[in-house]
């Protein structure tokens, strides 16, 4: 049985791209992290290159039990893709109390925290993992192998806002070293590796074939777990989906280049989503993790300016903030919104 739902209409690329680019700046996550959103603008350029589908037909079901389902993404955007897919996650949740979905033949799904959130709002715990072109190499490796490959996972409490760990699994992402090479300053220590695997806080060596560190950073910093966090999403969402892994990854902009050989079907995924009453009172769960939740922030800070924080405190103050402020857009941002809305014909954005 083909549980996938159908998509409505194939909508214009011109209006494919506003609705994309308003449920972007919607977001809250997206909002709180203008890298991220420039990084999602190319994905768009690429949409409008007509190099991804706009509004694909997300399946077929490729295999299916009651808990799991691989599935294709009709090399759909991923944005369109993506909570397709984790909707099907969290319908097997609730049906059988767990739900775990891949998908190949996608692209870019945008922040792997927002999945997750979609699963708190309908009381289940929620993961999300992607795969990427690669821009990391591995601990001990020099060169391009890996992607930033987000892990995300959400808990909800009581009274206590959620727990929302949501993170890329190389120390910065690669718009950190854009931004520093347009402001002439140098990268942080263990961000990035030259061609040759050595340490530089030099932006242009990091451009011009370098590649960023996994978390840790160095052999002494444990950069070895950053690594096997990687792995673990690339073996789920790539490898286990049967989409491109590692170094074959297809880009996501337009700007980088195609790898040569092919070993999957476009970028993976994998959702996760767990009924929590299949483990323990919900209730009582909540409770707990608002108890969790205190007792982290009670501990002694280090430094008394920087209290513990609980994962999703950061996401959440600078929502609050930008709700009021405004949203601190790059410049060459704004000119990729520009330039988007003159090609498709849309009304411009900013
Ligand atoms: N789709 C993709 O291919 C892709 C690839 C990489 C990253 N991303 C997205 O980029 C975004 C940024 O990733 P990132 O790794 O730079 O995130 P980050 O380093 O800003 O935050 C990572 C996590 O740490 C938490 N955190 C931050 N400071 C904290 C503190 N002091 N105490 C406790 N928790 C704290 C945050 O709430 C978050 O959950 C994410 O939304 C990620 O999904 C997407």
């Amino acid at each position: 049985m083909n549980a996938i739902p159908e998509p409505v209409g194939p909508p214009q690329r011109g209006e494919m791209l506003v609705h994309v680019a308003a449920a972007d700046v919607a977001h809250p996550c997206v909002t709180s992290n203008p890298i991220q959103f420039g990084e999602q603008l190319h994905a768009e350029a690429r949409l409008v290159d007509d190099l991804v589908v706009p509004a694909p037909v997300v399946g077929p079901v490729l295999r299916e039990t009651p808990s799991t389902a691989a599935i294709d993404g009709g090399n759909g955007l991923g944005l369109v893709v993506g909570p397709k897919a984790n909707e099907i996650a969290m319908k097997k949740a609730e049906a059988v109390g767990s739900g775990w979905v891949t998908v190949r033949n996608s692209n870019h799904f945008g922040i792997a925290g927002y999945y997750p959130l979609q699963a708190l709002a309908r009381d289940l715990i929620g993961f999300a993992f992607t795969n990427s072109i690669a821009l990391v190499s591995p601990a001990r490796g020099s060169g391009r192998v890996l992607g930033t490959n987000p892990i995300a996972v959400a808990f909800p409490g009581r009274d206590e806002p959620p727990v929302v760990i949501d993170l890329a699994t190389s120390v910065v992402p690669f718009g950190k070293i854009e931004i520093a090479q347009r402001l002439a300053q140098p990268l942080g220590a263990a961000w990035a590796t030259d061609r040759h695997g050595q340490p530089t806080r030099e932006p242009t060596d990091v451009i011009g074939g370098g590649a960023l560190t996994p978390l840790g950073g160095t052999e002494a910093g444990a950069a070895h777990k950053g690594y096997c966090l990687s792995a673990m999403v690339d073996l789920l969402s790539g490898v286990l989906a049967g989409a491109n892994w590692g170094p074959f990854c297809p880009p996501f902009r337009i700007d980088q280049p195609i790898p040569t050989r092919s070993v999957g079907a476009g970028l993976g995924h994998c959702f996760g989503a767990l009924q929590i009453a299949g483990f323990a009172d919900p209730d009582g769960f909540k409770r707990s993790v608002d108890e969790w939740c205190r007792t982290m922030r009670a501990v002694q800070p280090a430094d008394p300016a920087k209290p513990v924080l609980i994962p999703g405190d950061p996401e959440r103050a600078a929502e609050a903030e930008r709700r009021v402020h405004g949203i601190p857009l790059p410049p060459a941002v704004v000119a990729d919104l520009q330039t988007l809305a003159r090609l498709t014909g849309a009304s411009p954005v900013v």
